[in-house]
């Protein structure tokens, strides 16, 4: 990006949100919006890059919401930066952040829940119940205050990519999901706000995700076609290297649907601990 940075606009409140955007649509401009918990490097500024390309106007989020977080997961130490993140939201060209706090996005008698069946099951879901419909909730909260055109995607978290594109055709929401590909250190390490818990050791068995879902597509890109062969490839790397190994699964890149087979595009799909830090990666084949 060579223009001159800007310095986002902070709005708290979900009403004075809404009502910014209402004007900008009244003014006929185009409104692309980048929701993140926060914590922003450069996958997001991809992200965000993307969407002062596709629209008039850009929108980030900052808000870590509490309800995609299971008991004994990160929340508490989850970086918290408000400075640091608007630093590069400011450098991508967003012009405002909508930066809500829990109690305005969850007040007191909030007992809704949003529910995207068959994309949330299995996966992440499994090791993470209740995950995806605190994702599918806060997105389809963001989405009505912040009435995007378009909304703006890693691919990195495939599945959460995959719901919400069912969460904006389904209830009509008419945001359109514009997905971008993940964003790797130059070793392959797919960016994460998470990599920063890794130790230097950590971080180098960190690798072994990256260089797995590598393997496997070279596996497949010489010709193999059957999953657990491939999988078993993928496997051998990730074993030996990481704590606890979530899945690794190789899944229907368009449904998500597993498959034993790979005669349609394909994705493998990998999430395991190393030390205490949870990571996902995953690779279309
Ligand atoms: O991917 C994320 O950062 C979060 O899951 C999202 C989409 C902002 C919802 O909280």
């Amino acid at each position: 990006m060579n223009e001159a940075p800007t310095t986002p606009t902070v709005i708290r409140s979900p009403e004075e949100m809404t009502t910014w955007s209402d004007q900008q649509r009244a003014a006929g401009r185009r409104i692309a919006f980048v929701p993140t918990l926060g914590g922003l490097h450069d996958g997001h500024r991809s992200l965000l890059e993307e969407g002062h390309r596709r629209g008039d106007r850009l929108v980030l989020s900052v808000f870590l919401n509490p309800t995609q977080f299971g008991p004994k997961e990160d929340l508490a130490k989850y970086p918290q930066e408000l400075e640091a993140d608007l630093a590069i939201a400011g450098r991508a060209g967003t012009d405002v952040c909508f930066a809500p706090t829990r109690a305005q996005m969850y007040p007191p008698g909030f007992q809704t829940e949003v529910q995207v069946k068959e994309i949330s099951q299995g996966l992440c879901d499994d090791l993470r119940p209740g995950h995806f419909a605190g994702v599918a909730t806060v997105v389809t909260k963001l989405f009505t205050i912040v009435h995007p055109h378009l909304a703006v995607f890693g691919e990195k978290n495939f599945q959460q990519l995959a719901l919400v594109h069912r969460l904006s055709t389904d209830p009509n929401l008419g945001v359109e999901i514009i997905p971008m590909p993940t964003v790797r250190e130059p070793d392959g390490l797919a960016m994460s706000t998470r990599n920063r818990y890794l130790s230097p050791t950590d971080r180098e068995r960190a690798l072994s995700l990256s260089r797995a879902l590598q393997a496997a597509r070279e596996a497949a890109v010489a010709g193999e076609r059957d999953v657990a062969a491939l999988v078993a490839k993928a496997r051998a790397i990730l074993d030996p290297a990481v704590d606890k190994l979530d899945y690794v699964e190789i899944r229907n890149a368009d449904t998500l649907a597993p498959m034993e087979r790979l005669d349609v595009p394909g994705v493998i799909l990998v999430a395991a601990f190393v030390g205490t830090t949870r990571l996902i990666d995953n690779m279309r084949l």
